[in-house]
């Protein structure tokens, strides 16, 4: 992947435009941040680029290949979608053991039994969890059943990573895990990572550059100094101060 790049992105709902970005680029090994009120139209975003939702119209520029979403096929979505993976902010668990449920995402892929063996452990091993590897997964902590996500999202080791507020119920020790994977990820394997979150100083704790929606709109992408510190728009600066009502 070189970049991603989305244009003239729009998602309607009966008649009701829900998202409109006309262009947003992103660099490859980068970690964005996404903030915005809620409704802003953050998860829909991670949706339409995880080709779980299809927009209105609008195309996607990743993994080399031009993609015209509204037309896309089944087919065709399939081995880019491989490539990426997402997590969302309360994970489903199936009802089997934590490794069954970490290797899932290699089980598609159809993977030999040793890699699946390799990855799942290696990736459990990243969340601090191998020990659980045997427990049935219905039955870990709020706080393990994320990290167990995560493991499940690495282990397929995808060149870019979705992620939807998947420390918003976490406490500070979990939080502090899941933030130094994320980190740990993204310089060894440059992985890029797109991550919604409504906590602020998280954002800047770990995010290069961020991003902020609005009603809609994509008001602001800037490096996450700029962000802060120099906002461009008065929506972001009423949003950063804590003066945004809505
Ligand atoms: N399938 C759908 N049908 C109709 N409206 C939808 C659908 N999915 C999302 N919306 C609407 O689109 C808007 C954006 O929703 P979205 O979930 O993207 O917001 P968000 O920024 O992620 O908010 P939050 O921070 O609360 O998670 C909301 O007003 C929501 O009601
Ligand atoms: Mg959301």
């Amino acid at each position: 992947m070189n970049r991603l790049k989305l244009k003239d992105l729009e998602v309607s709902y009966e008649g009701r435009t829900v998202l409109q970005v006309e262009q947003a680029i992103f660099e490859r090994g980068r970690i964005y941040g996404i903030v915005g009120p809620s409704g802003a139209g953050k998860s829909t975003l991670l949706r339409v680029m995880n080709l779980l939702e299809k927009p209105t119209r609008g195309s996607m520029q990743l993994f080399g290949t031009d993609v015209e979403l509204p037309s896309l096929t089944y087919r065709k979505g399939v081995p880019i979608q491989r490539k990426m993976a997402f997590v969302a902010q309360r994970p489903s668990m199936f009802q089997a053991t934590v490794f069954d449920n970490v290797a899932l995402g290699l089980r598609y892929r159809n993977l030999d039994k040793s890699t699946v063996q390799k990855r799942v452990e290696h990736a459990l091993g990243l969340v601090e969890l191998s020990p659980l590897a045997r427990q049935r997964a219905q039955t870990l902590s709020g706080g393990e059943a994320q990290r167990i996500a995560l493991a499940r999202a690495l282990a397929c080791e995808p060149e870019l990573l979705l992620l939807d507020e998947p420390t918003a119920s976490l406490d500070p020790y979990n939080i502090s895990i899941f933030e130094r994977v994320i980190q740990q990820v993204n310089h060894q394997q440059h992985m890029t990572i797109l991550m919604i979150t409504h906590n602020l100083p998280q954002a800047k704790r770990l995010a290069d550059a961020c991003l902020f929606l609005h009603k809609g709109r994509l008001v602001e992408l800037a490096d996450t100094h700029t962000f802060f510190h120099h906002p461009a728009s008065a929506e972001l600066q009423d949003f950063v101060s804590g003066r945004m009502i809505c």
